[in-house]
């Protein structure tokens, strides 16, 4: 091997070197730090949305990216609304309809697997559902 075949070897060594744990350090942090922004009082259930929910469910607020579930965002963000704040009503009832799937479970017998029910007690299920509704579909 000639000398400037060697040193360009090394240099090539030297960048996958960096690049790779490079590469893999984003793509690994991305569930915890593409967490976007919420508000103090959505904070507590986003937390909770990330830890019981995002191994199997997208959500672009909560920075995860399961996919055993249905991405959140497409299933329940309110299609067909123009840009701006979502109607008071609209975010009560994808609240409703969250909280009766994390309390109920879910099995509608599609291909999709099932959802087990009751993973959360009273108050975390209505935080996570509280937290949900107000921002499914912003990403
Ligand atoms: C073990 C994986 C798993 C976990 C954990 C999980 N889900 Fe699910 N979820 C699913 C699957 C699978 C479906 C679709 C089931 C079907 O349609 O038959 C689903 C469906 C849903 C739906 C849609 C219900 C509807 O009305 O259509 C919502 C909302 C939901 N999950 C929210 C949550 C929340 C919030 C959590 C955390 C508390 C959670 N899921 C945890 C797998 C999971």
């Amino acid at each position: 091997m000639s000398k400037k075949t060697f040193i360009s070897f090394g240099l090539l060594i030297l960048v996958l070197a960096v690049l790779i744990p490079w590469l893999v350090f984003r793509s690994d942090g991305d569930a915890a730090r593409g967490a976007q922004k919420v508000p103090s009082d959505l904070e507590s259930g986003q937390s909770l949305f990330q830890t019981n929910c995002g191994t199997c469910h997208a959500l672009y607020a909560a920075g995860t990216d399961g996919n055993y579930g249905p991405d959140l965002d497409e299933l329940l963000a309110p299609a067909g609304l123009p840009e701006g704040p979502t109607a008071e009503s609209t975010i009560e009832a994808t609240e409703g309809r969250v909280l009766n799937a994390i309390e109920e479970g879910v099995d509608s017998s599609t291909t999709l697997g099932r959802m087990p029910g009751g993973i959360l007690n009273e108050q975390q299920s209505e935080e996570v559902a509280e937290f949900v509704a107000r921002t499914a579909g912003e990403g």
